[in-house]
């Protein structure tokens, strides 16, 4: 814990401690936004995942302040004072200020980590006019805004004050219990019925954290599971997308597919041990990949898939609004799994894998080979491919074909494709060979 307390007396940080946990720079900057708020007269704090984590010991320096006062404006002028963007969302009444070199310079920060981006909100009470809807917000206190939030522990917020340390706590939800019981609790009935995101929210942390779902929680979470069917496509993939990006994903995945929550998402997204295992596989094999938290997502994003066919797969990724691109690549990996005896078949020449492999994407391949990182002439021959066969090439090309007087049409690409197996299946093994085929070849398209 970061800095020892009772039940009844909530943990102040001196700033030393601030300073050790958030880095002195982070600090710095938190002061001069206090500063700057207290000239404004407005009462401003430190909200959510950072305070959790500050009692959690973790690290993060996501910078979430909520404000009893114009959110967007105060952002703007931080932005006029000291330099960098803003982004804005008046709806929401919240701001983004993304620091540039400028801003780090004229706010004399020191050379530790700071965040690229701080977020600004005005206080707010939320209203849900339907279940799963968004909600009309409407400006309101901290007390307020801490109430409506998801879960105990994230309702937290520090009372930053310019110059004088500690900062008072406050915690409405008895969050700090709940972090000493490692208990995920809501703080009203009504929570996921308003937000079903939320049911996706509480297993991710209860994973990250070690922590168990409250029972009472855990009652009303389960009732409220058919709520999932009315978020739109996004939000979820939103909800999944974050998960694939936790340590453990597999084991989220498995909490939610015993809930059977992927069905209520579609009728045919079924999610087995099969896929978990090899999302724990994807981890496994994590540090020896190349590749950034993106690419391992995306990769995820494949083995979430891994016992669904093709048809299938379409039609989920339409309901989560994937990309064009995302799910055209996880259809081809579908296609490829329920190639893979067909692969592995001994009378399977390489050109005709090559060929098949060439419609694949290259995440969809290096997906495939974690799935059968245990079938050798399988793994073999895709292995081959991405090293070998794919990069084959033959030295003839269509000017050759013309210079050869054959009409233009689609038996280019059908004489070119043959020559370029014939170098794949070792038929042919020099440019002679191949002059020699490609003539054959000619003849007979005459
Ligand atoms: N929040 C909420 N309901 C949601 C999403 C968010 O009440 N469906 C609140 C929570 O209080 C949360 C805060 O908004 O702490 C910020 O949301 P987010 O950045 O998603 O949460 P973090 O707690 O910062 O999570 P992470 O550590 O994963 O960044």
């Amino acid at each position: 814990m970061g800095r020892s307390g009772t039940l009844d007396q909530r943990p102040a940080w001196t700033r030393e401690q601030l300073s050790e946990a958030l880095g002195e720079s982070a600090l710095r900057l938190i002061a001069t936004i206090a500063k700057r708020a207290h000239a404004e007269n407005i009462a401003i704090y430190l909200v959510g995942g950072v305070v959790r984590d500050l009692l959690l010991e973790r690290e993060n320096l996501d910078l979430d302040f909520v404000l009893e006062g114009d959110a967007i404006a105060f952002a703007c002028k931080l932005a006029r004072i000291y330099g960098g963007e803003t982004e804005r969302h008046a709806p929401f009444g919240t701001a983004k200020w993304k620091l540039d070199s400028a801003a780090i310079s004229n706010l004399s920060l020191g050379s530790e980590a700071i965040p690229a981006q701080i977020d600004f909100a005005t206080a707010r009470t939320e209203e849900y006019p339907a279940p799963a809807a968004l909600p009309a917000v409407e400006p309101g206190l901290i007390w307020q805004d801490l109430r409506r939030r998801d879960f105990t522990v994230n309702a937290l917020a520090l009372r930053v004050e310019a110059g004088s340390c500690p900062w008072q706590m406050l915690d409405p939800g008895d969050g700090y219990s709940d972090i000493l019981g490692k208990k995920i609790r809501v703080l009203h009935a009504q929570s996921f019925i308003d937000d079903p995101t939320r049911i996706f929210r509480a297993f991710r942390f209860a994973s990250r954290f070690g922590f168990t779902i409250e029972s009472s929680t855990a009652d009303i979470l389960h009732a409220a599971i058919p709520m999932i069917q009315r978020l739109s496509g996004e939000r979820i993939r939103h909800e999944l997308d974050l998960i694939l990006r936790e340590k453990y994903p597999e084991r989220i995945i498995a909490d939610l597919s015993e809930l059977d929550i992927f069905s209520q998402i579609h009728d045919s997204f079924l999610i087995g041990m099969r896929s978990t295992g090899q999302l724990k596989r994807l981890r496994e094999h994590m540090p020896q990949m190349p590749g950034n938290a993106d690419d391992i997502a995306r990769l995820g994003w494949h083995l979430l898939f891994s016992s669904i066919a093709e048809d299938d797969a379409l039609l989920i990724s339409a309901r989560l609004g994937l990309t064009g691109d995302l799910s055209n690549s996880i259809a081809g990996f579908a296609r490829l799994l329920s190639k893979v005896d067909w692969l592995g078949a001994p009378a399977t020449k390489a050109s005709a894998i090559t060929r098949f492999l060439d419609g694949v994407s290259a995440t969809a391949l290096r997906a495939a080979l974690i799935c059968n990182v245990d079938d050798h002439a399988v793994k073999e021959r895709m292995e081959s491919y991405m090293a070998d066969w794919r990069h084959r090439r033959t030295t003839i090309d269509g000017n050759d074909l013309i210079r050869a007087g054959l009409a233009p049409g689609p038996i280019y690409r059908e004489i070119l494709d043959k020559l370029r197996g014939a170098w794949i299946d070792g038929e042919i093994e020099s440019g002679e060979q191949e002059r020699e085929l490609f003539l054959k070849l000619v003849k007979e398209a005459k």
